[in-house]
């Protein structure tokens, strides 16, 4: 497949297979090796880079990104982050003076990752740096270099924006190119193709061609389809698009459902957060995706489409097994919708390492206490069974009772009838399930407002 993109600056069509990733093709194709493969799988930000269109600029992970994604795009590898007369940026000049590399394989990425929230004026590095890992130097110095730039000026040859539109690369269909461009296409294309893949953030389907060499057959690129991506909201619904990405939904539903926006903070890392999409994290499927039980506390339903026409599935209903969801091979998920309603959602995820880390357990629970008795509840679990689920026996033992401890005890009791946990790696069964009862504990305390994060109760 063909894609044109800026590469530091300069336009360039890169003939590829659709599964080349942006990674090797820097490396193997422009030698341009400063970009450093690490894990190979989105996990650690040696190899990131900054991706500008219409909507800005934002890190990335090269190893997890198809060539075609670029489409229309403006691609900065580190090469490109001093100015072409070999001033340094102010970053680079900063991790200089701060004493941020010792062996400096980590440091391209880093580099990239603080230009690219040095671009956009974000300074909560702890944050915009959690994807990157650093073996020898320690995140002291490297977060104090980052703090130390902030207020410099932004130098202009980082800034891809303006440069795209005066190139017009647009991102919009070439002529004569066969890639659906419209949800139409799309459902016609995926007819003919039942068993094509669809990509759209390539957070999972990355991992499936580096990890497991998996050939793909024939494929679809979603970020290609503009009419998929976005946040509706009007008086009656807020209706998300299947390729909204984490980071977006994340700003556009902070001001209704503060709870959901502060789970997404935890998912992945700045740079997976700006790949992955809510339609991918959905229709996989996966029993521990975050997105799900949020969505399913929310009462949302998943919009599909086939040539046949849509359809809307309760999400709690979309999975019906392991690795089994409500969607018909022709369709594809098209939007996620739920009703504007009174805030009442709470999230917890629970996970060995804080950021940049799959759940262990998550859990969402919508609780409406009105006149100190539970009016309505949802209360929806990743992580203790196949799927994502809600604890019909919990949501039982609260609903229409008085909102005391005794009650909250109850439900926490008949959780223990709503689900059989597994062990793995992650957890034991026995940890997830006291796990999951005591964030139900904790949603009363809380609403107690009592303390209960570790950062308040252990100063
Ligand atoms: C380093 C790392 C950290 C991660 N951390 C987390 C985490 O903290 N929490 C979490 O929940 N997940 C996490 N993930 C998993 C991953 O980000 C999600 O599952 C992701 O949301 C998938 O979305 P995507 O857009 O990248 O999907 P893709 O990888 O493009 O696709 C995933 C699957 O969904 C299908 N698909 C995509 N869009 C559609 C659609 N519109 N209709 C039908 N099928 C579709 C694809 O064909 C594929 O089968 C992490 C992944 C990585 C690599
Ligand atoms: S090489 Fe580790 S995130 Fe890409
Ligand atoms: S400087 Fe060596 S890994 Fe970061």
């Amino acid at each position: 497949m063909r894609t044109t993109f800026l590469l530091n600056g300069s336009e360039i069509t890169a003939d590829t297979s659709d599964t080349t990733t942006l990674l090797d093709w820097l490396r193997e194709d422009q030698n341009l090796t400063g970009t450093k493969e690490g894990c190979n799988e989105g996990d650690c930000g040696a190899c990131s880079v900054m991706v500008t269109d219409a909507s800005g600029a934002r890190a990335l992970n090269a190893c997890i990104l198809f060539i075609p994604q670029l489409e229309g795009k403006a691609v900065r590898t580190v090469e490109g982050i001093a100015s072409p007369d070999g001033t340094l940026h102010p970053v680079q000049a900063a991790m200089v003076r701060h004493h941020g590399a010792q062996c400096g394989f980590c440091t391209p990425g880093f580099i990239t990752t603080m230009a690219t929230a040095h671009l956009n004026g974000v300074t909560d590095f702890d944050t915009e740096l959690a994807g990157n890992l650093c073996r020898c130097t320690g995140y002291a110095p490297i977060i104090r270099a980052a703090q130390a730039a902030a207020d410099a000026p932004v130098p202009d040859h980082v800034n891809d924006a303006p440069l795209l539109l005066t190139k017009n690369i647009t991102g919009e269909a070439q002529p004569g190119a066969e890639p659906p461009t419209t949800p139409d296409a799309l459902a016609r294309w995926l007819d003919q193709n039942p068993h094509g893949t669809l990509v759209a953030g390539a957070t999972d389907v990355g991992l499936w061609v580096t990890k497991q060499f998996r050939d793909l057959g024939p494929t679809v690129f979603l970020n290609r389809i503009p009419g998929l991506a976005g946040v509706a909201i009007t008086e009656d619904e807020i209706r998300i698009g299947a390729a909204t990405t984490l980071t977006d939904l994340q700003a556009a539903i902070a001001p209704y459902h503060p709870a959901f926006a502060e789970l997404i903070r935890r998912y992945g890392s700045v740079q997976v957060r700006n790949a992955a999409t809510i339609g991918g994290n959905v229709a996989n499927g996966s029993p521990i995706g975050d997105g799900s039980p949020a969505l399913i506390a929310l009462d949302a339903y998943v919009h599909l489409r086939s040539v046949n026409g849509t359809r809307s599935v309760p999400i709690a209903d979309f999975f019906i097994d392991y690795g089994k969801q409500d969607r018909a091979p022709n369709e594809f998920v098209e939007a996620i919708s739920f009703d504007r309603q009174t805030d009442h959602l709470r999230c917890y995820k629970l996970s060995k390492r804080f950021d940049q880390d799959i759940s262990a357990v998550c859990g969402c629970f919508w609780i409406d206490v009105a006149d100190d008795e539970v009016r309505e509840v949802r209360l929806a679990f990743g992580g203790m069974a196949g799927t994502p689920k809600r604890a019909p026996h919990a949501e039982a033992a609260l609903r229409g009772m008085p909102w005391t401890d005794g009650t909250v005890g109850a439900a926490m009791t008949a959780l223990e009838r709503d689900f059989a946990p597994m062990s793995d790696m992650r957890a034991s069964a026995a940890y997830r399930m006291e796990a999951a009862q005591n964030m139900l504990l904790r949603a009363w305390l809380e609403d107690q407002a009592q303390a209960t994060s570790v950062l308040e109760v252990c100063p």
